[in-house]
């Protein structure tokens, strides 16, 4: 097992830039786990299932195919929204679990992104960050992504789905987003993306410091 770092968060908190960067840094491959789920959910709706059809979903996630994370439709509000709920489905998680897990085996080490990274996919992190921001600043962060993206949103709706998308992943009862007891907590609400970056570096830093 090489050296895993594990960045979770709620939606929008900048945990992918910060991930992607690390990972940049350190010369590992990345994971945005949030992108299996968001695929199952996306590929279920062109299927014309239903998101309250857990067998469906399940099914779709046991023959996903890691080449439809890179469908743009995936990084939707719409994919956001399905993927939260296909991702409550115990037997979802469970056929999601190995890839997430053999992913994180890899030499000389991995950066994997999500909600439940640090607590059960990979609770040997050797780096474990909790990434955050008030829901006001992450829904404005979502919102311009969105628009940018050139979806027709308000910055009202985001908000909106930004705080039930935080109560359904806290809530459920699988895997539900909470703070690893050896996670490090990392606010971002009063930072920019490159001093959210410099601290998540200097909290890997001294896990490293600590392994080595
Ligand atoms: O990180 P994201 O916003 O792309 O994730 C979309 C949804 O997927 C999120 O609302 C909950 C779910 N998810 C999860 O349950 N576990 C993960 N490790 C990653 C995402």
């Amino acid at each position: 097992m090489g050296f895993v770092i594990a960045v979770d968060g709620p939606a929008a908190s900048g945990k992918g830039t910060i991930a992607t960067r690390l990972a940049a840094l350190y010369g590992y491959p990345v994971l945005d786990s949030g992108l299996l789920y968001r695929a199952v959910g996306v590929r279920l709706l062109a299927e014309g299932g239903d998101l309250s059809d857990m067998d469906h979903a399940t099914r779709v996630a046991k023959t996903l195919d890691p080449a439809t994370l890179e469908n743009p439709e995936v990084r939707t509000r719409a994919a956001g929204e399905a993927a939260s709920r296909v991702a409550a489905y115990t037997p979802v998680r469970e056929a999601l679990r190995a890839f997430q897990r053999t992913f994180a085996t890899q030499e000389p080490g991995v950066v994997i992104d999500g909600r439940d990274i640090g607590t059960v996919i990979a609770p040997q992190a050797d780096a474990k960050l909790f990434v955050t921001a008030s829901p006001e600043v992450r829904a404005t962060r979502r919102w311009k992504q969105l628009t940018g993206q050139g979806e027709q949103v308000t910055y009202e709706d985001i908000l909106a789905d930004i705080r039930i998308r935080d109560e359904r992943d806290s809530a459920r009862s699988d895997s539900p987003m909470v703070i690893a007891d050896d996670a490090v907590l990392l606010d971002t609400t009063e930072m920019d993306i490159d001093r959210a970056f410099d601290a998540a570096r200097r909290i890997v830093e001294t896990a490293r410091g600590q392994k080595a």
